[in-house]
Parts: C-alpha cells; sequence; structure tokens
C-alpha cells in the first residue's frame, strides 16, 4: 500500500480516498439529538432567548453548566448571573452554542482514564487560549475560534476509543522520539487526528471554516494563510498557536515542555505577534486555567 497525503492506492488497482479508509476504519459519532434541536434553533431567525432557553432547561447538567460557565470570570460580568435566560443574552447565541458542544465533545470518550481526561483538558485550554488569541488580533468571530479551539483535537478521541491500545503507542512515541502526534499516527493507523476531526465536523454539519481549521492546524496552515489571509486561514493558525502554548504549559500534557519557542513560531509570525504579546497571553492563560478550569469545566 502507498500513501500520500491525498490518497491511499492500494493493490488490485483500487483507490480509495483517507476519508474511505477513515470512515470504514473507525466510528465516527453523531450529533446528540437535543444538541442538534439547539444548534438548528440557533440558526432559526425566529429563535429568541426564552425559547431557547425552554430547550435547554430540559437537560439540568446542560443547564447548570451554561450558569457556571456565564459566572466565570474569563467573561468579565461584573454580577452574578442567575437566570438562564440572562446568561444565553450575555454569552450569547454562540457561546452557548459552544458549550453545548464542550459537552458534547466530553461526553463522546468511551473511557475516563488519564488520557481521556488530559484530552479534555487540552481541549478546553486551546479553546480559551483560542479565544484569547482572538481577542487580542482582533479576529472578528473569537467565539468560532473558541470552537475550532475546542474540536481541534476531537479526531485523536475518536483514534482512543477505536484502538485505545494503539493510541496508547502513538502517545508513548510522541514522548519518546520527539516526533509529533501527527506522523506518529501516519505511521501507526495510516491517517492523522486532523484528517479525523475533519470528518467529524463535516457529519455535524458546522461550518467549512471550522472543517479547514482542523483539518490544517498542524500542516498545511500557512498554504490556507496564504489563500484565505483573512478568516479561514487566520483561524487554523490561531489554533497553532493556541496548542503551542498550552504544549508549552503542559496543559494536557503529562508535564510542560519549556524547550518550545513560541515566539519564533511561524503561527506567532503570522499572526504578528510580538514575543512580549505571546509572554503576556500565555501568562493570562496559565493563571486563569489553573484557577478556574476545575470549577468552570469539569
Ligand atoms: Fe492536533
Ligand atoms: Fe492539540
Amino acid at each position: 500500500m502507498i500513501m500520500d497525503n491525498h490518497k491511499l492506492i492500494m493493490t488490485q488497482d483500487k483507490i480509495a480516498t483517507v476519508e474511505d479508509v477513515i470512515l470504514s476504519s473507525c466510528e465516527i459519532p453523531s450529533m446528540p439529538n437535543v444538541t442538534q434541536q439547539i444548534l438548528m434553533m440557533m440558526s432559526d431567525p425566529d429563535t429568541n432567548a426564552e425559547k431557547l432557553q425552554k430547550v435547554i432547561l430540559t437537560d439540568q447538567a446542560l443547564s447548570t453548566r451554561i450558569l457556571k460557565i456565564a459566572n466565570s470570570p474569563f467573561y468579565g460580568v461584573p454580577r452574578t448571573i442567575r437566570t438562564l435566560s440572562t446568561a444565553i443574552m450575555i454569552l450569547g447565541y454562540k457561546m452557548i452554542r459552544n458549550i453545548v458542544l464542550a459537552i458534547v465533545t466530553k461526553s463522546i470518550n468511551r473511557r475516563a482514564g488519564l488520557i481521556e481526561t488530559m484530552m479534555w483538558e487540552h481541549s478546553i485550554g486551546v479553546s480559551n487560549a483560542s479565544f484569547l488569541i482572538a481577542k487580542e488580533i482582533q479576529f472578528p468571530e473569537s467565539e468560532e475560534a473558541f470552537l475550532a479551539g475546542l474540536l481541534h483535537d476531537i479526531g485523536k478521541q475518536i483514534l482512543n476509543n477505536y484502538d485505545p491500545e494503539r493510541y496508547m503507542y502513538v502517545i508513548e512515541r510522541t514522548y519518546n522520539e520527539d516526533i509529533s502526534y501527527y506522523y506518529a499516527e501516519k505511521e501507526i493507523f495510516g491517517f492523522s487526528h486532523p484528517e479525523v476531526g475533519a470528518l467529524v465536523i463535516r457529519k455535524w454539519k458546522l461550518s467549512e471554516e471550522l472543517e479547514s481549521a482542523i483539518r490544517y492546524h498542524h500542516e498545511g496552515f500557512k498554504a490556507t494563510f496564504k489563500e484565505y489571509p483573512y478568516y479561514l486561514g487566520k483561524l487554523s493558525i490561531i489554533v497553532n498557536l493556541a496548542d503551542l502554548m498550552c504544549i508549552k504549559l503542559g496543559i494536557g500534557r503529562r508535564e510542560p515542555l519549556d524547550t518550545i519557542n513560541i515566539a519564533n513560531s511561524e503561527s506567532a509570525a503570522l499572526l504578528k505577534l510580538s514575543e512580549n504579546k505571546v509572554q503576556i497571553l500565555s501568562d493570562k492563560l496559565q493563571n486563569y486555567f489553573e484557577a478556574e478550569k476545575e470549577k468552570f469545566w469539569y
């Protein structure tokens, strides 16, 4: 079997795309019904906070989580928010959608071990870092950046669900041989988590921009930026940089990776972020994450 980035050329002259191979190997989960309903309501111009509140209230865990997050200092709301409809108005539909999808993201893990906890922590870390970077560079859709960060490694969860033993081998190789997940997965599975993640985004009918951000967050973000410098391209770079920040801080890893020089990274340069700015953002992320993660996200 010969493999390149786009196609697997199989013996017997059969050609299968990487997508075909992924789809025939792993189960890409469907989006839960309540989530689908909430997302559909949000795209309906007749929806208002009250109507949305009714649907959300049918899920007690979701309602509690939304209220907790709305009261997080991350959003800087000066007074305590006690009702769901106020939380919806303050956070906005897009942030509510993100919280709903965060809960879904956590729930697709089939196990609840250390690996899964670290993956979850990394997702939340990268979503928060993406949000902070987006605000810093005045990217117009900071909530989209949050969502891209949240879902960027969802492909790892799918691969880990599909074959946890082989995925543990991927993880061990990244730590022991200092290679990226992307390359270890390609070698061990034949495909990588960004490719799997992009399929999840498509199946869940989220946006093309998001699909592209997930697909290119490790490889190809530079080319995407050149082609789409204003929106689509920036989303994958924001996620790439957010990922580096979390790796350096050890968010979702066994330990911090101090050797990364983020200020010299391609993504920091493309976003025109100075060493000083990157440091300020990292400090902000670390302070917020350490103080608030368990209170709001667990
Ligand atoms: Fe990744
Ligand atoms: Fe990541």
